[in-house]
């Protein structure tokens, strides 16, 4: 039987009307610190005698904290399911309760109690009265103590429930972590000072009008200065022209600092002037369409959960502007109160979302999802009050987001309707409905790349109501998420990025997701690793789907992140003949601030740009050194420092030229055979088997074929987003791909030639493949051709077409010409540039996925040299791939985390021919036709050398 929630279940009780977050002179306590603490396994076994606790006896923990990270409880990861049974209100009895206990001193005077996110539930005493209760993990709860506070010392308890009703609104796809993880505070309330600030900067043509509405405490009076516009004593409630004011935008982040004051208390809200608005089917800001090149950022850190420290933030918000990001949702929450701050700061458009989802009502086919049921209406109206109340005086915001992934209904009507009514200066975004009635922008996911380009066209599929199809026709469109970078990938962002490109009404989108959220962990021999689901014996989890960010949650980039920097790059670099065409493909920034700089092997400079405003394109001519053979590198570059990155950040490149070809080898010598090994020039074979042992005297053992891959994160993908729902890797194991059995054919020699002739196929299964090489020598080098033909009915593409060499040794040098220094594929890669690169082993070319897999594939290679110790083998070829591994393809499927690898001594070789994508099956479309590896015909050549 349901039972509907109760209003202090859906909304908590005892609190003051949310309002903003603002730097006032009124004295502030941070009770930030450790605490006392004990835990119960559930309500009823959590001991009654709270509000007179002292806490002594008990463990301690630190606040703010997750307990699972401080050994109470373990992490738990589910993405969609819930992991307890769908009853809502009710949670199981297994709820495990934690109380918190600490002492503070007051001076004395009115305060409040501010609890920036308890996670799921908290209830509050102080001084052994109960103040009141929280609900809403991520939204602020403040409680007026002015009549239990004490001058001297004061004591708070809060119990903290893992599970509560509210936990159904709650299922964010990341670990289930309770506990106070953001901060905690006591706040004077000097009477007659300011309780609420609500600011509209709004920016037109060059000029600012300001209105700043204020809840002053008492009746007092509030007036308004802002000194740096030399404004001073400004009515509250009124518009102003303030004159001449630069207009704030992420390219320009222009702030002031407008202040609040009455008698007793001094307000200071940093405020950037910018008017938002939906034209011609555009999200303009400032008048203009602006570009979102952004990402989805969650709050992880792996050894404290969701308590992620200032600096951290800081650091990893440069590092996304490093990386020509420019907008942030915060999936799916508001983030901690200090990152809009931040984000208005260094410059990111915002789209703040509410601390919703209710995804786990998917899994039993939407049945009493609360988003539609009016029982549930005060907790969706509250958390969006909140979270509007909170950020609302930040220039960074853009857009609210109702949440994300709670189907439809209803209450998410009635949120968009509350958010229009609350700040009518912001437009409202919503996923989880396509038809996009209630809301102001068309939001999807992981849309294809050919239906993103249709909607960019206006040439989307009607809906069935055309006033909502007229509606919805007249709306930007933005991808919230898409790109799924979980593991080797994401694949195909190129043909996304086109579509934002060509079409005013696709303005870009969010990568899923910033950061992966692996959790640090040791092997009993103290290894480090990054822990998923699964990892701590959840009953139900979803592995390490929770690990699918540009960056793994040290922060450190993946190859991705590369690869979407060099993609969204807003500075085009054309390089013609003698001249380059630049241009700004900024919004609101002209190129003022950035310089050009030239390279050709050891030469290089700089070239005077002219200016150049958004959407120009200016042409410069290049200086004589730079025009000539080989590859010609011309970098767009700051050229002072910046709030984010120093002087000499690249932001932007671009090459013509090509390495030079190889010579290959013409003349041909005789071949010798004798006691039972074949030697060609440098080459020594096996004369039974063909196979290759040496060159020039360093062990090789091969070539095998090779044409199975350890599946990627995205070759396994996810059922709803494969045609027939059989993924890459699927359909190559039920191939055999990862199973060939070999048969010589024949092993010939002539005057000049060895010759060898196998068929490779699996067994159970009739098709193979023939693969034919002639080796060849000109006395210094050996030339092998290459011909490998499918035979049968393939039922599948192929991983890869190449071959193998094993190497019984571990390579301390690898040196090659082509694409580098990363890892590049089909259909990724696009961060590497031609050159020359070397590295010291196999290992440093292994990505270190938090689930081995596929890695490391080198690109465009011309030349290639692998040795240890000074002597190895040189291969050389017209763009060839290669991969250098101390593993094996089987040895890395069979790993779950990088630590089960086994220790190795040898050098896993594979030349590639030809490869697949990599797409992001894993929550997205798959490999793009364009980019598929289809069972062909595949020839080619290439040159060993001892060296
Ligand atoms: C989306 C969801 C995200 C995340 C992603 C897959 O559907 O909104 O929270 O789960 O899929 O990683």
């Amino acid at each position: 039987m349901t039972t509907a929630p109760t209003l202090q279940e859906l909304v908590g009780d005892g609190w003051i009307a949310p309002r903003a977050r603002f730097a006032t002179d009124a004295a502030l306590l941070s009770l930030n610190g450790e605490w006392s603490f004990r835990s119960s396994p559930s309500r009823a076994d959590a001991p009654d005698d709270l509000a007179s606790a002292d806490g002594a006896g008990w463990d301690r923990i630190p606040v703010p904290s997750s307990w699972p990270m401080h050994g109470h409880g373990a992490p738990a990861y589910t993405n969609v399911r819930f992991p307890f049974p769908v009853d809502p209100p009710h949670v199981p009895d297994e709820n495990t309760i934690g109380d918190l206990v600490r002492t503070f001193d007051w001076p004395g005077g009115p305060a409040l109690l501010r609890l920036d996110g308890v996670d799921a539930a908290g209830e509050v005493w102080v001084n052994g009265r109960r103040v009141g209760s929280t609900a809403g993990s991520r939204l602020v709860h403040e409680f007026d103590l002015t009549d239990v506070v004490r001058t001297g010392t004061n004591t708070v308890a809060l119990r903290v429930a893992q599970w509560a009703a509210t936990s159904y609104l709650e299922d964010q796809d990341m670990w289930w972590l309770p506990g106070v993880f953001r901060d905690v505070a006591v706040q004077a309330l000097p009477p007659g000072g300011v309780q609420d600030v609500r600011v509209e900067a709004q920016w037109a043509d060059g000029y600012g009008v300001l209105i700043v509405d204020v809840d002053a405490r008492d009746g007092a009076t509030a007036l308004v200065d802002v000194p740096s516009l030399g404004l001073t004593g400004l009515a509250t409630g009124v518009a102003h022209d303030v004159g001449r004011v630069d207009g704030w935008t992420a390219e320009t982040p222009a702030l002031v600092d407008v202040v609040v004051r009455t008698e007793a208390e001094r307000a200071t809200v940093r405020v950037g002037f910018r008017t938002i608005t939906i034209e011609d089917a555009q999200l303009k800001v400032n008048g203009r369409r602006i570009r979102i090149r952004g990402v989805n950022r969650h709050e992880h850190h792996p050894d404290l959960g969701r308590v992620v420290p200032a600096e951290v933030v800081r650091a990893e918000l440069r590092l996304m502007k490093q990386h020509n990001i420019n907008a942030i949702r915060t999936s799916h929450y508001p983030p901690h109160p200090d990152l809009p701050g931040l984000a208005d700061e260094l410059g990111f458009w915002l789209v703040d979302e509410c601390d919703l989802e209710t995804h786990g009502f998917f899994e039993v086919g939407w049945r009493g999802n609360p988003s539609d049921d009016a029982a549930w209406e005060p907790a969706y109206l509250d958390r969006m009050r909140r979270t509007i109340a909170r950020d609302r005086n930040h220039a960074s915001v853009i857009l609210w987001s109702l949440g994300n992934e709670a189907g439809t209904g209803r209450n998410l009507e009635a949120s968009a309707k509350l958010s229009h009514e609350l700040d009518p200066t912001r437009p409202v975004h919503y996923e989880g409905d396509w038809s996009s009635t209630a809301v102001d922008v068309y939001s999807r996911m992981y849309a294809h790349q050919d239906e993103v380009d249709a909607i960019g066209r206006q040439a989307e599929e009607p809906l069935p109501d055309p006033v909502a199809d007229a509606h919805r026709r007249s709306l930007p469109f933005l991808l919230c998420e898409y790109a799924h970078a979980m593991g080797n990938g994401p694949g195909g962002l190129s043909e996304y990025e086109a579509s934002f490109r060509r079409h005013p009404r696709t303005q870009g989108g969010f990568v899923w997701e910033w950061l992966e959220h692996g959790i640090r962990r040791r092997t009993p021999d103290g290894r480090e690793f990054f822990a998923y689901g699964g990892d701590f014996g959840e009953e139900i989890h979803d592995g390490n789907f929770v690990a699918d960010g540009l960056v793994d949650a040290d922060r450190r980039p993946r190859p991705g992140l590369l690869d979407y920097k060099k993609v969204i790059e807003p500075i085009g670099l054309e390089i013609d003949g003698a001249r380059v065409r630049v241009t700004d493909g900024y919004d609101f920034a002209d190129l003022a601030g950035v310089e050009l700089r030239w390279t050709r092997g050891s030469a290089g400079g700089v070239l005077a740009l002219p200016p150049v405003r958004p959407g120009e394109t200016a042409e410069v001519h290049l200086p004589e050194g730079a025009v000539g053979d080989g590859v010609l590198t011309v970098r767009a570059v700051l050229a002072a420092d910046t709030a984010w990155a120093p002087a000499g950040h690249e932001i932007a490149w671009g090459q013509a030229g090509e390495l030079p070809t190889p010579t290959s080898i013409a003349a041909r010598i005789p071949i010798e055979d004798r006691d039972g090994v074949v030697h060609v020039g440098p080459g020594a074979f096996d004369r039974r088997t063909g196979r290759l042992r040496s060159i020039g005297g360093t062990a090789v053992d091969g070539p095998a074929l090779a044409l199975w891959r350890a599946p990627t994160d995205n070759d396994l993908g996810v059922a709803q987003f494969l045609e027939g729902g059989v993924s890459d890797a699927a359909a190559w194991a039920a191939a055999g791909l990862d199973r060939l059995h070999e048969r010589r054919v024949g092993v010939r020699t002539t005057e000049d030639s060895l010759e060898v002739e196998t068929v490779i196929a699996p067994a159970a299964l009739d098709h193979r493949v023939r693969m034919r090489q002639r080796w060849t020598t000109d006395g210094d080098a050996l030339r092998l051709d290459l011909v490998l033909t499918p035979e049968g009915a393939w039922p599948s593409g192929w991983a890869r077409a190449g071959v193998e060499l094993v190497l019984p040794w571990a390579a301390d040098s690898i040196e090659w010409d082509g694409y580098g220094p990363g890892q590049r594929y089909p259909d990724t890669g696009q961060a590497q540039r031609l050159g020359k690169f070397a590295v010291d082993g196999a290992a440093a070319l292994h990505t270190d996925y938090v689930r081995p897999q596929e890695n490391g594939s080198r690109a465009g290679v011309h030349r290639l040299v692998v040795a240890r110790g000074g002597c190895g083998i040189v291969v050389t070829g017209d763009g060839f791939s290669f991969t250098a591994s101390p593993w094996t393809s089987s040895e890395l499927a069979a790993a779950a985390h990088p630590t089960d690898l086994p220790p190795s001594d040898r050098t896993r070789l594979t030349l590639d021919l030809a490869e697949h994508g990599i797409g992001t099956a894993s929550c997205g479309p798959g490999v793009l036709p364009q980019h598929r590896l289809d069972a062909r015909e595949v020839t080619a050549t290439l040159v060993f050398r001892a060296g």
